[in-house]
């Protein structure tokens, strides 16, 4: 298949386009590069061992984003591109509504022009709101608590709306859990700019000296070591979910929401427990209050996406921060520095 992945140089993307490539598919990439660096395309590339064909544009520009649809068929469109930080939403709400929303209506309408009517958009376990019961399947109620999670909802019922009026689209609201780790390789993996705010590149940070302690985020919660539990997942196994999906879209009818996770929980403790088995050394961390907005605990039911499309994760907890730490170790300050 020729396949449209929109913020195929960012963290997933990335990793996906790897994925789809080994997979024998042929990728375009439309990035920005707003939150991404070139150089993870040609690590993709290198990894592949085929070339990617990239579009250097903002997807809010609608007239150079037909310019990438014109005199090519594609089979299917991923989009990822688009604003993720929580923190940032709160601060910064209209550019959140206005670059999330702007650019799937955007892609939507060039798709509509150009006839492709396959589309994996990037959702988020955010949707869920803060949950009351877990494991969480598809049909479990959906809210927002930030912006961030606003414009995911907002865009799955534009996307439901869309395909209820076009009987003739697939597409798969692919609902991610926590999303950690790196390539195997060491090549490839999560570059986020200034200090991060997630858990697992800040321990990176942490385990390789950048940073000095790992501040725990509610000691009171009430689980068993009262820390928060999230259902972290090996960023490969979220790209090979995208590849199960994308070939998959063909027995799809309408807009399917589907979890891509797990279906096991790990606490904070946890997560700092298996860095430590990983590293052989203990992490300095200190307890902190709770931070505003998080759910005591999330963790996916992931068994439509194998009842689907036979999508299962493989990795493990320490293979998360193993890769992850790896990544972090070779580049220390992401792909801005010089390859080892
Ligand atoms: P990322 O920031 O690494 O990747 C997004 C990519 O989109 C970047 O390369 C960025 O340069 C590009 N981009 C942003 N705005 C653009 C625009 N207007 N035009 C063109 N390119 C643009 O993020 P990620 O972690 O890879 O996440 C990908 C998607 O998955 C996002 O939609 C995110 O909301 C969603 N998601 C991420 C997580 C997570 O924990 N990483 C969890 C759930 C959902
Ligand atoms: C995980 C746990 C923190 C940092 C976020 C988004 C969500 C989705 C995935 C995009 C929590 C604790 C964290 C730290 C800590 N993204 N923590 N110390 O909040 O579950 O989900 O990323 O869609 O929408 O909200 O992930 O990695 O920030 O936090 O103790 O320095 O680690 O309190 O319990 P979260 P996270």
């Amino acid at each position: 298949m020729l396949i449209l992945v929109t913020g195929g140089a960012g963290y997933i993307g990335s990793h996906t386009c790897v994925e789809l490539l080994l997979a024998g598919h042929d990728v375009v990439v439309v990035d920005d590069f707003s939150n991404s660096s070139p150089e993870a395309l040609r690590r993709v590339e290198r990894l592949a061992g085929r070339p990617v064909h990239l579009h250097q544009l903002d997807i809010l520009d609608a007239a150079r984003l037909e310019t990438v649809f014109a005199g090519r068929s594609f089979d299917a469109v991923i989009h990822f591109a688009g604003l993720k930080a929580v923190g940032e939403s709160v601060a910064q709400p209209l550019r959140y509504f206005r670059t999330n929303l702007g650019t799937t209506l955007n892609l939507l309408e060039a798709m509509a022009r150009h006839g492709v009517q396959r589309l994996v958009f990037s959702s988020s376990s955010t949707v869920y709101g803060n949950p009351t019961r877990v494991p969480l399947t598809e049909d479990m109620p959906l809210s927002a608590v930030n912006p961030y999670g606003r414009t995911k909802l907002m865009i799955e019922d534009i996307l439901r709306d869309f395909c209820a009026a076009n009987a003739d689209w697939q597409v798969a609201l692919l609902r991610y859990f926590n999303p950690v780790g790196a390539h195997a390789s060491g090549l490839m993996g999560e570059d986020p700019r200034g200090i991060p705010n997630n858990l697992m590149p800040f321990i990176t940070k942490v385990a390789v000296g950048r940073l000095e302690a790992l501040s725990v985020f509610g000691t009171d919660y009430p689980t068993p070591d009262g820390t928060a539990i999230r259902d972290y997942i090996h960023v490969v196994d979220v790209a090979r979910g995208h590849v199960a999906a994308v070939q998959g879209l063909a027995s799809l009818r309408g807009a399917r929401a589907v979890n891509l996770g797990t279906g096991r929980g790990h606490s904070v403790r946890e997560v700092i427990s298996a860095m430590e088995r990983v590293l052989g050394r203990p992490l300095p961390t200190r307890n902190a209050p709770r931070r505003a907005g998080d759910a005591t605990a999330s963790w996916a039911d992931p068994s439509l996406a194998r009842q689907l499309w036979g999508w299962t994760a493989t990795h493990t907890l320490d293979d998360m921060c193993r890769d992850a730490l790896r990544w972090q170790t070779a580049h220390p300050d992401g792909y801005d520095t010089r390859p080892a």
